[in-house]
């Protein structure tokens, strides 16, 4: 297949914290995305709370529940699409492909049969769309021995790398991601471990509100120091990357297990949490970015000013900035990517960077799912 110049694409995903499926409509001009419009769409509720519960091991599904999920996911991600087309008054048959990341319910890369499980059926969503769907983007680099993450940063290099300096992407999801952009166009990238999706566990059990707006309840706590410490004990942050981890693994049963927390204050313990998303980037920083002097964030944790307050703090001398000052925003930049994976997928082209995922070579990530009437792939 060639590449048509002046097709459009749309990328889907909805990440670990699963708060919203972010979908951007995206041009590409000489293999550079340029988005054209961007849509937030929310979960029903009752559907975000059921799939948290299976995500974070909560709640089991038999073969039925999960055919039906699978089903449920697929038509909040085909809406998500269609929104995005409405509101930019595009028609689907300008669009060539979806690249949809779909829902993460496991992530587990390690083990004697290592899987990662995203679920939103493609199917659905061509057929709703009327668009070629790209999907599953993840488990081919699984099957050559790796992580089948992170994939945003091939990307990263593409938009943010200097030839000049050493540069560090943050991306402040659900988990925290960390792409180090070396000045020689080495790339390295790995989860640091927990961002937001401990913390909006925490302040949900705690506040009863999804997430920490501004981080105003974690900046009305003290940091607990003895927590702090068990938590930093964990031994996934002393494993060295390739590595990536999910919501199963840091998630409230997690923090549970590492200390006595039923007596401490939920705000202390909030602010504790924020410290450690702080603390265990500045140690990855240290560790194997110790050239990069700006550090450039993405995600929606960049809107929690206390989270970027405390990062500043603990970077010292190198300089915090969201990506938005590059031109980027940093609510669609994974969405962006998921466009991109897509246009990789049709080009026949690698998605994965084995350098950061630990894969055996270079795979062209993802499975078409063509539209009904469509004969285009
Ligand atoms: N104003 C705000 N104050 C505090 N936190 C915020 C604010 N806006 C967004 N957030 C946080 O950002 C989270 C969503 O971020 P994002 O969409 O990047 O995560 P994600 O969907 O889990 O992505 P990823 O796949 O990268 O893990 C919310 O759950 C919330 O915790
Ligand atoms: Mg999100």
């Amino acid at each position: 297949m060639t590449d048509d110049k002046t097709a459009l694409y749309i990328g889907l995903i909805s990440g670990t914290s699963a708060d919203s499926i972010d979908a951007v409509l995206v041009r590409f001009r000489d293999g550079l995305p340029q988005i054209l419009a961007s849509h937030a769409h929310p979960w029903p509720p009752a559907l975000r709370q059921r799939m948290l519960a299976v995500a974070q091991g909560e709640a089991a599904l038999d073969l039925d529940a999960w055919g039906r999920l699978d089903v449920e996911i697929g038509y909040q991600f085909a809406d998500a699409a269609m929104l995005v087309l409405a509101n930019s008054c595009t028609p689907a048959t300008a669009v060539r492909a979806i690249g949809s990341h779909g829902q993460t319910l496991r992530h587990r890369p390690g083990g004697d049969f290592p899987f990662t499980l995203q679920l939103g059926d493609p199917s659905v969503i061509a057929e709703r769309c009327g668009i070629d769907v790209v999907a599953d983007f993840r488990r081919a680099d699984v099957a050559a021995g790796g992580q089948g993450a992170p994939l945003l940063p091939a990307l990263h290099a593409m938009l943010l790398g200097a030839a000049d300096r050493t540069r560090a992407v943050l991306n402040l999801g659900g988990i925290a991601n960390l792409t180090v952009l070396a000045a020689d166009g080495g790339v390295r990238g790995f989860d640091t471990g927990p961002a937001n999706g401990l913390l909006d566990a925490w302040c949900q059990r705690h506040r009863g509100e999804p997430f920490d707006r501004d981080g105003t309840f974690a900046a009305h706590g003290n940091v607990v120091p003895g927590l702090l410490e068990a938590l930093l004990a964990d031994p996934y942050f002393a494993l060295p990357p390739p590595k990536s981890t999910g919501r199963e693994y840091f998630q409230l049963d997690w923090l549970a297990a590492h200390a006595s927390i039923s007596t401490l204050d939920p705000a202390d313990v909030q602010a504790t949490l924020l410290e450690l998303t702080a603390c265990s980037i500045a140690r990855a920083l240290a560790q194997y970015a110790p050239a990069a002097n700006e550090v450039l964030a993405c995600g929606g944790g960049v809107h929690n000013r206390e989270l970027m307050r405390r990062l500043a703090e603990r970077l010292g001398s190198r300089r915090l900035c969201s990506t938005a000052e590059h031109g980027i925003d940093p609510d669609f930049l994974e969405a962006t990517a998921f466009a991109w994976l897509a246009r990789q997928r049709l080009l026949k082209l690698p998605g994965n960077l084995p350098a950061v995922t630990g894969a055996r070579g270079p795979r062209v990530l993802g499975a078409i799912y063509s539209a009904s009437g469509s004969g285009s792939s």
